[in-house]
């Protein structure tokens, strides 16, 4: 009986099914119900030695899988005309590449850096609008009604003298201060605008991450300790940083921070670069938004992201950032 079973396999392999009519023939010649040749072998089964039969059943099932597998085949052949050549795969022939991919933009890596370095040190994320009043932006933080920062030639007036496309994230410190009371331990990354002259180190936007931290007892060495764990984060443990005294309305004393960039050349060349604006809350600050100066200090940071993704990945012109060549931005 093994041997009928062979035979009609070479019989079905051999058929020719190129037509509806064809199908069909074949359909009942071999699964018939009544009298197909497989059909029959099922009902003989049960005649099989005892020994064989599981053997034989299996065949058989082959068998009818085999014979249905012809018939699907000619439906996937007449439901998609011309498959027939497309049938004739060359499996060898090397794989097609996906289409080209995104990347991640360079200064979202560095600010997701810098961000996951001072969540370490137990600072939250803020935010704050686009768009401010000269409350904010300047006088909450103790800008003198003629200082030169809100000359037409820095802000971007919407409506002048009142409404400003923010020149930096400092307006956050205030709205973050007027909601609650201290203590603060957060970070603003965002956009800012300055109407400047573009060129290869200023554009008319750019981000900042601002930093705040007020409490009781704080003081200049704390901000000195996190500013120089946060440059190692960020540059390496041996980074060298200096503090150098700046002026900010906002803050006193206040300071400008500069690392070492070595020359690549190697030897013991190589410049300071300023990477961040820092500083004591002035006390002017928490009178506008009513904190008690006596009992709280705090300070206050804000750095440039741009600024530091340049440093990083040693580009030279600000404005590949906002360009969106492709060929820029895969390279990241
Ligand atoms: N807001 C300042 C700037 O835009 C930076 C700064 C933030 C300085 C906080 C001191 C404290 O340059």
């Amino acid at each position: 009986m093994l041997e009928s079973v062979d035979e009609i396999q070479q019989e079905i392999e051999s058929e020719t099914i190129d037509s509806e009519a064809s199908a069909e023939s074949f359909r009942i010649k071999y699964l018939g119900r009544k009298s197909g040749k497989i059909s029959d072998l099922f009902k003989r089964i049960q005649h099989v030695e005892p020994g064989d039969r599981a053997d034989f059943g299996r065949r058989v099932n082959e068998l009818k899988e085999r014979a249905e597998a012809r018939l699907d085949a000619f439906d996937a052949l007449r439901e998609h005309p011309g498959a027939g050549e497309e049938a004739k795969l060359d499996l060898t022939l090397p794989g097609r590449r996906p289409g080209p991919r995104g990347s991640i933009h360079p200064i979202t890596q560095t600010l997701e850096k810098i961000r996951s370095v001072l969540e370490r040190f137990g600072f939250f994320v803020a935010e704050g609008p686009e768009i401010e009043t000269d409350w904010y932006n300047f006088t909450a933080l103790n800008f003198p009604p003629d200082h030169p920062a809100r000359d037409m030639q820095d802000t971007f007036f919407l409506e002048p003298g009142r409404v400003v496309l923010r020149t930096h994230t400092s307006p956050v410190q205030i709205r973050l201060m007027e909601a609650q009371p201290p203590p603060f331990r957060v970070i603003v990354p965002g956009r800012v605008y300055r109407n400047e002259a573009i060129s290869y180190k200023s554009f008319c936007l750019f981000h900042q991450v601002e930093g705040l931290y007020v409490d009781e007892h704080v003081t200049f060495a704390d901000l000195k300790h996190v500013l120089h764990l946060f440059a190692q984060a960020m540059f390496g443990d041996d980074v060298r940083m200096r503090f150098r005294p700046s002026f900010f309305p906002f803050t006193e004393p206040s300071a400008e921070v500069d690392i070492w960039w070595a020359d690549p050349s190697g030897g013991d060349r190589g410049r300071w670069l300023e990477i961040l604006g820092c500083g004591m809350v002035d006390p002017n600050v928490f009178e506008a938004v009513g904190v008690d100066p006596e009992r709280y200090t705090g300070y206050a940071f804000g750095m440039g992201i741009e600024r530091i993704a340049m440093l990083q990945y040693g580009i030279d012109d600000i404005r590949t950032f906002y360009e969106n060549d492709i060929r820029f931005l895969d390279q990241f």
